[in-house]
C-alpha cells in the first residue's frame, strides 16, 4: 500500500518516495517482499501516482512491479480492494505498507508459515505507547484467541488500553482475502474501508487468526514524519554500522557512519568519523578512510590512505585506486579516474576521466582531466591540463618519467615525451620529443636599478 497522501511530512513529494539510507521507503517494501520470493508484487498507488511508478520502474533490482491505482484513496481496504485482480486465489497475500521500510525477511517468512495456506496471521507487537494503532482485541487476556482489530478512533476507553497493536502487516490466503474485500464497509469513526475489518469476518467465518507477535520494533516502525523519518534513519545506519563490525570494519563511531549503498570491506578497514558511503564501494584490506570523506562508486585498493575531507564519486564510470596510493586531503576523484598503485594526488587537485600509472604525483593544487599520465610522473602544483576548446575534450598524454614544473597549461590534444620536463609557468600547445626540456612563457628581462612612480609630495 503506497496511495496515502502522508500529509505530516509536509512535503510536496509523495510519502513513500522520501529516503532512507539513499533509497525511496517504498524500494525497502519492494525489496522485503522480493527476498521473501515474492511471485508478484503490487504496489497500490494514488497520492503522486506517476511518481511513485516512474520510481519504481527505474529502481526496481528485479522485475517491475505491477501498479493497481487507487483514485481516490477510501481506506486500507480499499486500496487492497484495488490490488484484488492481480492476486491469484491460491497463492499467499503478504499486505505490506510502503512506509514502513525495514520489515525483515525472517519475519515475513514466519508470518507466511503461520497463515500455512489456511489463516489468518497478523503481525502485531506490544507498546507502550499504542496511541494510533490498531488494538488487537483477544477472547480473553493476553493469549486468548484474536476477535477483531479495533482502530484507535473507534475504540472504547478499555480498548485502548490494550498494548498489543497491529503492525500493519498481515499474511493471508488470496481466496479467503477476496470474500472478505467483497464485504467491507466504511461505517466507522473515519468513514474509510478498514483492511483490519477482515479480521472480524475470519472469526464470524471461523477461520483461525493468529497473531504473531515481533519484539524487534524497529522493524514495524512506520514513517510519518519528518523526525520519525530520521530516527528510523539512524537506527538503520546504526544496524549497517553493527554488521561491519561484525564482519571486522573498525569504525571510530557508529553513531557517525553513513551507508546509503553497498560497502565491501577487506580486512583491516579503518573509517574515522563522519564519512559518507553511496552507491557501491569497496574498499581492500588495511584501507584506512579519515575524517568526513564522501565516497562514491569506486574501487580502494589494498593500504591505500584516503585523508580528511576527500570527495570521490565514480558516478556511471566508477572510480579506482590502486593498492598503497595516498589521496587527500581536500582531493576530489570524478569519474573515470583510474589510478595505478602508489599513486599521490594530494589537497585540492581535481582527477576526472584520466589514468594515473604506478607511482605518479599530484601533490597540489592540480587538474587532470582527460589525461593519461605515465609511471612516476611529477605533475607540479598549479598545473593544469586544458581539455576543453570550448565544443570538444581532447586528450593529454604525459609519458612515464615526466617532470611537469608549477603553475603549467598543457592545451589538449597534446603529448609530452616520456622523460621530459616542462618548466614551471609554461603553456604548452605543441607536442614535445622524450628527454627534451620545454619552456613556454615569456623570456625573463630585468631592468637594473629601476625606480617605481613616486607619488608627488603633499602640499
Ligand atoms: C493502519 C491500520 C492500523 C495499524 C496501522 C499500523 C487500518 C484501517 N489500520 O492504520 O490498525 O495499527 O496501520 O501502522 O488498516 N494507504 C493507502 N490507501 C488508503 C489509505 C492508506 O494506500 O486509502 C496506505 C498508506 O499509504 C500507508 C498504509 O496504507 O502506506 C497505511 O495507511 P495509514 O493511513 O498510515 O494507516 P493507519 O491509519 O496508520
Ligand atoms: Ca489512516
Amino acid at each position: 500500500m503506497a496511495a496515502g497522501k502522508g500529509t505530516r511530512m509536509k512535503s510536496s513529494m509523495p510519502k513513500v518516495l522520501h529516503r532512507l539510507g539513499g533509497r525511496a521507503l517504498v524500494a525497502h517494501v519492494i525489496d522485503a517482499a522480493t527476498r521473501i520470493g515474492a511471485r508478484n508484487i503490487v504496489v497500490v498507488t494514488g497520492h503522486g501516482a506517476a511518481d511513485v511508478e516512474a520510481a519504481l520502474e527505474g529502481a526496481a533490482a528485479g522485475a517491475t512491479p505491477s501498479f493497481a491505482r487507487q483514485v481516490p484513496q477510501l481506506g486500507t481496504g480499499h486500496a487492497v480492494q484495488q490490488a484484488a485482480p492481480f492476486l491469484p486465489d491460491d497463492g499467499t497475500v503478504v499486505v505490506l505498507s510502503g512506509d514502513v521500510p525495514l520489515i525483515g525477511e525472517s519475519t515475513l517468512r514466519a508470518l507466511v508459515a503461520q497463515s500455512a495456506g489456511r489463516r489468518l496471521a497478523l503481525l502485531t507487537i506490544r507498546t507502550a505507547n499504542p496511541k494510533g494503532y490498531g488494538r488487537i482485541i483477544r477472547a480473553e487476556g493476553h493469549d486468548g484467541e484474536v476477535l477483531a482489530i479495533v482502530e484507535e478512533k473507534d475504540a472504547t476507553e478499555a480498548q485502548r488500553a490494550i498494548d498489543e497493536v497491529y503492525t500493519g502487516v498481515m499474511a493471508v490466503p488470496g481466496r479467503l482475502l477476496k470474500t472478505w474485500l467483497a464485504r467491507l464497509d466504511n461505517k466507522n469513526a473515519q468513514g474509510e474501508f478498514y483492511l483490519t475489518d477482515v479480521v472480524g469476518f475470519a472469526s464470524v467465518d471461523g477461520v483461525p487468526i493468529v497473531a504473531h507477535r515481533t519484539d524487534d520494533a524497529i522493524e514495524v516502525l512506520g514513517v510519518n514524519s519528518p523526525s520519525q523519518l530520521a530516527a528510523l534513519e539512524r537506527a538503520f545506519q546504526l544496524r549497517q554500522a553493527e554488521a561491519l563490525m561484525a564482519q571486522g570494519v573498525r569504525l571510530a563511531d557508529p553513531a557517525r557512519f553513513d551507508l546509503r549503498g553497498t560497502l565491501a570491506c577487506e580486512a583491516d578497514v579503518e573509517i574515522d568519523i563522519n564519512c559518507v558511503f553511496e552507491g557501491a564501494v569497496s574498499l581492500g584490506a588495511g584501507v584506512t578512510v579519515g575524517a568526513n570523506c564522501v565516497i562514491a562508486n569506486a574501487r580502494i585498493e589494498t593500504g591505500s590512505v584516503i585523508h580528511p575531507f576527500t570527495h570521490i564519486d565514480g558516478e556511471k564510470a566508477g572510480v579506482t585506486v590502486g593498492a598503497g596510493s595516498l589521496v587527500g586531503p581536500f582531493a576530489r576523484l570524478r569519474p573515470g579516474a583510474r589510478l595505478g598503485p602508489e599513486v599521490h594526488i594530494g589537497n585540492f587537485v581535481e582527477v576526472k576521466n584520466s589514468t594515473l600509472a604506478a607511482g605518479a604525483k599530484a601533490n597540489h593544487l592540480a587538474y587532470l582531466g582527460d589525461a593519461t599520465v605515465g609511471e612516476r610522473v611529477n605533475y607540479g602544483a598549479g598545473s593544469i591540463t586544458a581539455n576543453y576548446d570550448g565544443a570538444n575534450k581532447h586528450r593529454t598524454i604525459i609519458g612515464d618519467d615526466v617532470h611537469v614544473g608549477s603553475n603549467c597549461v598543457l592545451v589538449a590534444p597534446v603529448t609530452i615525451g616520456a622523460g621530459g620536463t616542462v618548466g614551471g609557468g609554461s603553456t604548452v600547445t605543441k607536442s614535445t620529443e622524450p628527454g627534451a626540456l620545454t619552456i613556454g612563457r615569456s623570456k625573463q628581462v630585468s631592468f637594473p636599478n629601476w625606480k617605481r612612480p613616486v607619488k608627488p609630495p603633499k602640499p
